[in-house]
């Protein structure tokens, strides 16, 4: 349902003072979501597992005229978590926002996924969205004054995906956490928000139906609207805005959520919930069930999967 905003005046995003952490943001949507926070005022430690990316984008901000240093640690671990906290709190003197977003993918059909793609996938997005979460959560209830956990999800995980047991499982545990942090952490100000975002990157751009639109793209050709607004699929830069807009004040009352974004679209994520119901007296037999599935709630079976991309006829 396409909503048009009303017009008025926009808020400032100002994030002076604010100090955050961004999980695997050497590069991709991460650099793009450090660049963005550090433009709105806030400090930024770069975190990656490659060390030498992540020096490179905290010295691209530092040098573009924002605070940020580099911590290099792959996310999953306690211990891991425990650094990037520690290096907020050493280099700028306090944690007001995390970003969740390393991420790996291991993708494989379910008879073929090996226990070390599903381990390494799920420890990296789901044990390692869980361990930053609660070392921030425990730091920002010291300090008292609130915080944002802002969490990265994925269309994956909303839908489920072909190829994807181990990512979609992994994405859809981060979105049933952060629903369930916003209720945990609402007391402390914390507020928690899962993003959905679709941008080019190393992760998608092979992605063979919009492959040759991402090459065109990278030879300086604007992406077409049909995956601008059509498929919400845009640059990284597309999705960067959403984060300082969560982190900020203007954000104050959004939580729980999980807010799609790319291209030129912003998109709100509906929750799981019941659509349909029926009922027997003294409860159900496998025969009652059987001779009212099609005519009660089967009548309204869900969709899964990303729905395919709607290209224009060639
Ligand atoms: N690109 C998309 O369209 C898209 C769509 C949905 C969700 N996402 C999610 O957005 C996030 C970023 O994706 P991207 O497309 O920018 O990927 P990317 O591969 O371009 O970047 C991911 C970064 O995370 C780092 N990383 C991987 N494991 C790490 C770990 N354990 N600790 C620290 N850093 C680690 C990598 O070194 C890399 O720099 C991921 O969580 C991904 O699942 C992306």
């Amino acid at each position: 349902m396409p909503l048009a905003p009303t017009p008025g005046p926009a808020p400032t995003v100002d994030l002076t003072g604010k100090v955050a952490i961004v999980t695997g943001s050497g590069r991709g949507l991460g650099l793009a979501y450090a660049t963005a926070l550090a433009a709105a005022g806030a400090a930024v430690v770069v975190n990656d597992l490659d060390a030498e990316v992540a020096e490179k984008a905290a010295a691209g901000i530092v040098a573009a005229g924002g605070r940020a240093v580099a911590e290099a640690v792959a996310v999953g671990t306690a211990e891991a978590a425990d650094r990037l906290v520690e290096r907020a709190v050493s280099a700028f003197g306090r944690l007001d926002v995390l970003v969740t977003n390393a991420g790996i993918l291991r993708d494989r059909v379910l008879w073929k996924m090996t226990d070390e793609d599903f381990d390494a996938v799920v420890d990296t997005h789901l044990r390692g969205t869980f361990t930053c979460a609660r070392a921030a959560a425990v730091r920002m209830r010291e300090q008292g004054d609130g915080g944002r956990l802002i969490l990265v999800g994925s269309p994956a995980g909303q839908r489920g995906n072909f190829g994807q047991t181990n990512y979609a499982a992994a994405k859809a545990g981060v979105a049933a956490m952060a629903r369930t942090w916003s209720m945990e952490l609402a007391k402390a100000g914390i507020t928690v928000n899962t993003v959905v975002p679709v941008a080019a990157t190393a992760m998608t751009e092979t992605i063979p139906a919009f492959a040759p639109y991402v090459a065109a793209m990278r030879d300086g050709a604007p992406l077409p609207d049909f995956l601008r607004k059509g498929e919400g699929f845009g640059t990284v830069e597309d999705c960067a805005a959403l984060v300082p807009f969560l982190a900020s004040d203007a954000a104050a009352d959004v939580t729980g959520q999980c807010v799609g974004i790319g291209g030129d679209r912003l998109a709100l994520w509906s929750h799981p919930e019941e659509i349909a119901t029926a009922y027997a007296d003294g409860g159900w037999t496998p025969e009652t069930l059987a001779a009212a599935w099609h005519t009660s709630v089967g009548r309204v079976p869900q969709t899964v999967g990303i729905p395919a991309p709607r290209l224009p006829e060639a």
